[in-house]
């Protein structure tokens, strides 16, 4: 099994390099083996993280956090495979063993804490489970800047690179050379082909203000 981006082809022999290119910040490197790279494509193709999270940090409105306390694989594979309540179920044809396997090791090598979540003015005292974005805080954010970065690396760096540069998603770098702060909002507002709608959860009219800001400052 190949994690297969664009720009991004993730081959055994590549891994030290391609966890390099694909500047995935969350791994150690001795944890960026093929399997979570494989498992993190398909957490986000079989639109596992919809419900629950890109991080798998869950969502209040959609499903539960899946890491970083992560439930035994046998009983994951269980659950998958017969789920209680508003889960779709994913049957083998859809969702092999092995994948889910390779999910496991995706969320299992999340950190116990984010590093978004080091930043201390975005917990607000607040648990450190609750990841930014995540939270319905409105309270005052000291640092719209640092706070637009955090809710970035939270839920936009999977995808467009932790610095920008692409992924899964296109590029952002130098995008408001492109587009205007209005457009870059309209993008996050209206998603297309398989960005998530991040608005208005995980992310609130703060988060979505600030990571605009954020993304327009790419250079
Ligand atoms: C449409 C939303 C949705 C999608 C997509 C989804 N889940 Fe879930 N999941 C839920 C909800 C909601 C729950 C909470 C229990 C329930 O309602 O089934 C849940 C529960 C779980 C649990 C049990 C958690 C626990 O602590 O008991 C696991 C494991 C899980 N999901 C894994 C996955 C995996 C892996 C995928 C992708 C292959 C996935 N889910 C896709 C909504 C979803
Ligand atoms: C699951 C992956 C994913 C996540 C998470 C994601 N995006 Fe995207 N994003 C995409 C893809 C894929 C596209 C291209 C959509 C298309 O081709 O229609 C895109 C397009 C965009 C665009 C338009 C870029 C252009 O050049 O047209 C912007 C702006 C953007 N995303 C910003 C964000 C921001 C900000 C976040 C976090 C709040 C985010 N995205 C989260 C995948 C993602």
């Amino acid at each position: 099994m190949k994690a297969h981006f664009p720009g991004c082809t993730v081959r055994i022999a590549m891994v030290a390099a391609a966890a390099v290119a694909c500047a995935w910040p969350i791994l150690s490197q001795a944890d960026s083996d093929t399997d979570i790279e494989a498992g993190r494509a398909l957490f986000m193709q079989k639109g596992c993280f919809e419900c629950h999270g890109i991080f798998g940090q869950g969502s209040i409105a959609t499903g539960p956090a899946l890491a970083p306390r992560v439930i035994p694989l046998p009983a994951m594979e269980a659950y998958v495979r017969d789920p209680q309540g508003q889960m779709p179920v994913f049957s083998e044809k859809i969702l092999s063993n092995d994948e889910i396997a390779k999910i496991h090791a995706y969320l299992a090598s999340l950190p116990p804490s984010q590093p978004a979540d080091s930043i201390a003015l975005l917990n607000n005292g607040t648990s450190p489970a609750s990841a930014p974005g995540n939270s319905s805080s409105t309270s005052r954010i000291a640092n719209p800047a640092a706070h637009g970065a955090s809710v970035y690396a939270a839920n936009c760096a999977a995808c467009h690179g932790q610095a920008g540069e692409g992924g899964v998603g296109p590029a952002l770098i130098g995008i408001s050379s492109r587009y205007r702060t209005a457009d870059i909002e309209a993008r996050i507002r209206e998603p297309s082909g398989i960005m998530p709608r991040l608005y208005p959860g995980p992310l609130n009219a703060q988060d979505l203000q600030d990571v605009v800001r954020y993304v327009a400052s790419l250079k």
